[in-house]
C-alpha cells in the first residue's frame, strides 16, 4: 500500500509518502519513506515564546500544498496533467471554508496533476491544538472527496510509540522491531508525559501521567526563564551537555517531585517554579548561571524518569521500554534510560528513534495509518473532527 500522511497537530507541519507492506502478526512489516517533507514554524512562534494557535492553522493552511508537492515528487508520485475542470469543486469549497488560502492552492494544484497511486490518507485527528488540527483533517477530507481514497484517522501518540520502533534495514527502508508483550511506553512531548501499557499491538492503556505541566513544556518554559529562544527543549540540552563538559555543576537544588509516590505520576510545573525563584534572587542571571540551572533541570527531570520508569517496569514486569515523543530527541535523557536498564533490568530493551523522528512529523503518521488501514480501521471521511484530548485507547 501507498500511505499519504499528513499532519497539523501543533507547529510542525508534514507530509509523508510510504511504501508498506506486511502485517504486525506475521512479523513481516516493511516500510520504504518514499517522500517525508517537513516544515517547522518553530521560529514563527518564537517571538510569542511559545505556540501560538491561531498563527498555526495559518501556517498549515499556507504550507500544505507545497508540502504534498514536494512529498509527491519525491516518491515520483507527482504527474502533470493539461489542466482539467475539478468535477467536485464546489464541495471542496464547502469543506475548506475556513481555509481559503489553502482551498486556492489546492484547487490550482488539483487541476494541475493527476491522482496519484496512493491507497489510503492518513492524518492526525489528535491530540494536539485543534485549530491546527482541522487544517490536516480538511485538507485529508478533500483530497479523499477529489481522489476517492479512503481515510484512517490517526493518534498523534500512537505515531510516537509506533516510530520509536523502527529499524532502519536499509536507507530509508525500516521493519518493525519484535516485542514481547505488554511492552510499556514513556512517552514524553510538548504536551503530554505520560506511561501507557502497550497491551497488544494497536491497543494501550494510560498506567501514570504528569499532573500538571508536560515535560517538554517544562523545558520551553524553563528556558524562557533563562532568555532562550523557543523550542527550548534543544536550547537547554545543548547547554546542560556544555555544563558537564565543563565541569560545571553548582550548589543549585532543583526539586525532584513525586518521587516517593507510590503510582506512576508524576509533575513538572514545581521545576519551573524553582527555576523562576533562582532566577529571580539571582537578579540577573550570568551566562555561567544559566549553564548551571540548564544542567540541574535536565539532571532533575532524567532523575525523575529514571525513578519512575524503575518502578513501572518493576509494576508491570515488562522487558520493553518504548520511549517517544519530541523529548526522546534528548539524547542525555535517553542515555539515562539505557544506563538503568543495563545495571538493573539487563534483559529489558530499550527502543528509541533517531532523534530526527522523535520530534513531530508526518513520517510517524504514516506508519500509524498503514498499520490501522491494514487492520481496516477506515473512517468515514464525513465524520471526521479534530480531538484535541483524544486519548490512546
Ligand atoms: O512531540 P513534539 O515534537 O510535539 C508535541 O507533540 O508536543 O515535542 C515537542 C517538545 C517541545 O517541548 C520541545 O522543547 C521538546 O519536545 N524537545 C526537546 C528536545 N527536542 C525537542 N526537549 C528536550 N531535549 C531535546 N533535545
Ligand atoms: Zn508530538
Amino acid at each position: 500500500m501507498n500511505i499519504l500522511s499528513i499532519e497539523t497537530s501543533c507547529d510542525e507541519t508534514g507530509v509523508a509518502i510510504i511504501k508498506a507492506h506486511g502485517s504486525l502478526e506475521t512479523r513481516d512489516v516493511s516500510f520504504l519513506v518514499r517522500g517525508n517533507a517537513l516544515y517547522s514554524q518553530a521560529a514563527k512562534h518564537a517571538p510569542y515564546g511559545g505556540v501560538y494557535p491561531n498563527l498555526a492553522k495559518r501556517e498549515h493552511s499556507e504550507n500544505l500544498i507545497p508540502l504534498l508537492t514536494e512529498a509527491l515528487r519525491g516518491a515520483e508520485l507527482l504527474h502533470p496533467q493539461t489542466p482539467s475542470p475539478i468535477v467536485e469543486q464546489s464541495q471542496l469549497e464547502d469543506i475548506l471554508t475556513r481555509e481559503p488560502a489553502l482551498y486556492e492552492q489546492l484547487c490550482v494544484f488539483l487541476e494541475k496533476h493527476t491522482r496519484p497511486d496512493i491507497d489510503a490518507i492518513a492524518v492526525t485527528v489528535g491530540p494536539g491544538l485543534e485549530p491546527a488540527l482541522w487544517v490536516g483533517i480538511n485538507l485529508a477530507r478533500a483530497l479523499s472527496l477529489a481522489w476517492n481514497m479512503p481515510v484512517v484517522a490517526v493518534n498523534h501518540m500512537e505515531g510516537h510509540i509506533l516510530t520509536s520502533l523502527l529499524q532502519e534495514t536499509e536507507k530509508d527502508t525500516y521493519t518493525m522491531k519484535s516485542l514481547t508483550l505488554p511492552a510499556l511506553a514513556l512517552l514524553i512531548s510538548g504536551g503530554h508525559t505520560e506511561f501507557v501499557l502497550m497491551q497488544e499491538w494497536l491497543s494501550y492503556k494510560k498506567v501514570g501521567q504528569t499532573r500538571d505541566d508536560a515535560v517538554g513544556e517544562a523545558f520551553d518554559k524553563t528556558a524562557r526563564l533563562l532568555g532562550l529562544p523557543y523550542p527550548g527543549g534543544p536550547e537547554i540540552s545543548r547547554l546542560a551537555a556544555q555544563a558537564r563538559a565543563e565541569g560545571i555543576a553548582d550548589q543549585i537544588k532543583l526539586p525532584r517531585p513525586m518521587l516517593d509516590s507510590d503510582d506512576l505520576d508524576m509533575s513538572f510545573s514545581g521545576l519551573k517554579t524553582a527555576v523562576r525563584r533562582i532566577v529571580e534572587e539571582k537578579g540577573e542571571i550570568t551566562e555561567h548561571d544559566r549553564l548551571a540551572i540548564a544542567r540541574a533541570f535536565e539532571d532533575a527531570v532524567a532523575d525523575v524518569f529514571v525513578h519512575k520508569t524503575r518502578a513501572a517496569l518493576t509494576t508491570h514486569g515488562v522487558s520493553d521500554l518504548i520511549v517517544g515523543g519530541g523529548v526522546a530527541a534528548n539524547t542525555y535523557i535517553t542515555a539515562e534510560l539505557e544506563s538503568l536498564l543495563t545495571r538493573e533490568f539487563p534483559r529489558a530493551t530499550l527502543h528509541v528513534c533517531k532523534p530526527i523522528h522523535a520530534t513531530d512529523n508526518a513520517l510517524m503518521i504514516a506508519i500509524a495509518g498503514y498499520l490501522r488501514a491494514h487492520a481496516e480501521h477506515y473512517t468515514d471521511p464525513t465524520t471526521l473532527h479534530a480531538q484535541g484530548n483524544l486519548f490512546l485507547t
